[in-house]
């Protein structure tokens, strides 16, 4: 089970990090992937751009691969039990463990005239849209870890005064650490709220793909064979590495260690590749987003599996809860 912020367009990190991640588990695993637009309550109260906002998210992630036959994606609003086990767990959710909360502290200082309820149990309803579905395996960033903590307390908290409910829910990828994607210049990796030209998002258009890789930091080029690369030029190999062809990936590099390489021609193959991998993306995101009715189906589809799986906890809870009075 993960969950998605519904704010801003997705980028070429999220893709290789959080969405390839996804794909794959939905092959092995029976999923539960929702789009958090409830969390997005408790920083953005205006909801105006929330429907264009889920709507994105929702075809963005399909496009990549998602498949919603394959598991349940669906919006948070539409579970309705998410809001009556947040209540319960809310009784077992201290004020202090919830003020030490890393995201929390941020949230305060970054906007200290809205510090309300929601957005110190925030945790908490992260945890209710986990053990909802007795999820074993949640596949976050490092971000996130410290809310999957609380989430693993809670689960034992309530299993310990009610009676064995929920498993510990553990944090999951394939790879040891997910792969960081670079950004195009030089600094950190492509992240969505930082520079956004060194940042390529799926719905860059050709020319502005080309136009943020033709601007990527080079140099004059190496002057001795088979030198170490500075991190800013291993970062557009390791980019070169996940949209182009082997062969010119290997091209490249014999022209780099032979000090013949040419940065101008390197970053015009790249912007070529790059397009022709985010293009196809881009258009059946936006024949995705055409589609009102098509969206609204997956959508209905995706609140019915996931009613259903929590409609079965919540019957679990009510019992141990001793909630069942007939
Ligand atoms: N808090 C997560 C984020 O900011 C989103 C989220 C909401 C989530 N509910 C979740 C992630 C449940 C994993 C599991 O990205």
């Amino acid at each position: 089970m993960s969950g998605i912020r519904p704010t801003g367009f997705l980028h070429l990190g999220n893709y290789f990090g959080a969405i390839s991640n996804y794909v794959k588990m939905q092959e092995d695993f029976d999923c539960f992937f929702m789009v958090a637009d409830l969390h997005s309550l408790t920083t953005h109260p205006d909801t105006a751009a929330l429907k264009a906002n889920v709507h994105r998210v929702l075809a963005e992630n399909i496009a990549c691969g998602l498949d919603p036959d394959k598991v349940a994606f669906y919006c948070q609003s539409h579970v309705h039990e998410t809001a009556e086990l947040y209540l319960y767990l809310n009784m077992m959710a201290y004020k202090g463990e919830l003020e030490k909360t890393t995201t929390f502290k941020e949230k305060v200082r970054l906007n200290p005239e809205n510090v309300n309820a929601g957005l110190l149990t925030y945790p908490v309803l992260m945890a209710t849209d986990i053990i909802l579905h007795r999820a074993k395996y949640v596949p976050v960033g490092k971000d996130q870890e410290q809310h999957l903590e609380m989430a693993r307390t809670f689960a034992n908290r309530f299993n310990h005064r009610y009676g064995d409910v929920f498993p510990e829910p553990l944090a999951f990828n394939y790879n040891q650490s997910l792969l960081k994607v670079p950004s195009l210049d030089g600094e950190g990796k492509m992240s969505k709220s930082e520079n956004q030209m060194a940042t390529l998002y799926l719905a860059d258009s050709d020319d502005m793909i080309r136009k943020k890789v033709m601007k990527a930091k080079t140099d004059s080029g190496p002057t001795e064979k088979n030198a170490p690369k500075p991190d800013y030029i291993e970062n557009i190999f390791l980019l070169m590495k996940l949209v182009c062809p082997a062969e010119t990936v290997g091209k490249f590099e014999d022209d780099y260690n032979n000090c013949v390489i040419r940065y101008g021609d390197l970053k015009k193959q790249l912007a070529e590749d790059m397009v022709n991998f985010i293009a196809p993306i881009r258009s059946q995101v936006d024949a995705i987003l055409q589609d009102e009715e098509g969206l609204k189906q997956i959508m209905l589809k995706g609140a019915e599996k996931a009613n259903t799986s929590a409609g079965e906890t919540m019957k679990l809870v009510r019992e141990a809860m001793g909630l069942n009075y007939f």
